[in-house]
């Protein structure tokens, strides 16, 4: 039996009928092998406000994501694709997710990484992902670069049952999780 690795995956997007809540809901049902998924959203995040900050502290849902994290091995993010960049609500939850700054070793140092993503469109996200890495470094996490998976032309890419139709998709999803995940178990072990 491999070591168990527990992993939050934050999807980027608080649409009911988000792509990369789908591909993170597709991530959790297919790991097995020891890997746990538990899927959040930046539902219930307000928008980040230092007055807000100065006099209520931290929102509960901020603080409840962020215990989340903590008490997992991994992170997993699916960001969807805005102006070819991040989209505002995820860059907003992880702001506050690094609030305050003295918390920011607790929930994001060395703590592993890896970034995906899904769009209707022909590249997947791929610009968003890479915009990602400037926030990954300022905050000293350890990205993961053995994998890429960019879900281009997603609109039509899951069944009814929240399952990817296309096979070499499946593949592609259980090679990635498991990748990060040996990726995880190395971190530990070492
Ligand atoms: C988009 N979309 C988009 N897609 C893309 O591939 N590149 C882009 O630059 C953009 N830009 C963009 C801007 C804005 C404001 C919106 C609302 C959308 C389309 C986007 O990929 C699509 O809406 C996805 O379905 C969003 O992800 P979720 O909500 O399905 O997870």
């Amino acid at each position: 039996m491999p070591t168990p690795v527990s992993i939050v995956a934050l999807s980027g997007s608080l649409r009911r009928g988000s792509l990369n809540t789908a591909l993170l809901r597709a991530a959790a049902a297919t790991a097995g092998n020891g890997v746990q998924i538990d899927v959040a959203t930046p539902r219930g995040i307000p928008l980040y406000d230092g007055d807000l900050e100065a006099s209520e502290g931290i929102p509960e849902a901020v603080s409840e994501l962020k215990e989340r994290i903590v008490a997992a091995d991994g992170l997993m993010i699916a960001t969807p694709e805005y102006n070819n960049s991040m989209p505002g609500v995820l860059k907003n939850a992880v702001d506050w997710l690094s609030r305050p700054p003295k918390d920011i070793p607790r929930v994001f140092r060395d703590r592993p990484v890896a970034v995906t993503g899904a769009s209707p469109g022909g590249f997947g996200t791929t610009l968003a992902q890479s915009s990602w890495l400037p926030v990954l470094r300022g905050l000293r996490m350890r990205p993961w670069f053995g994998g890429r998976l960019m879900l281009s032309k997603a609109g039509d890419a899951f069944a009814d049952d929240g399952t990817l139709t296309d096979e070499e998709r499946r593949k592609q999803l259980a090679e990635f999780v498991a990748g990060f995940a040996a990726f995880i178990r190395a971190g530990k072990a070492g």
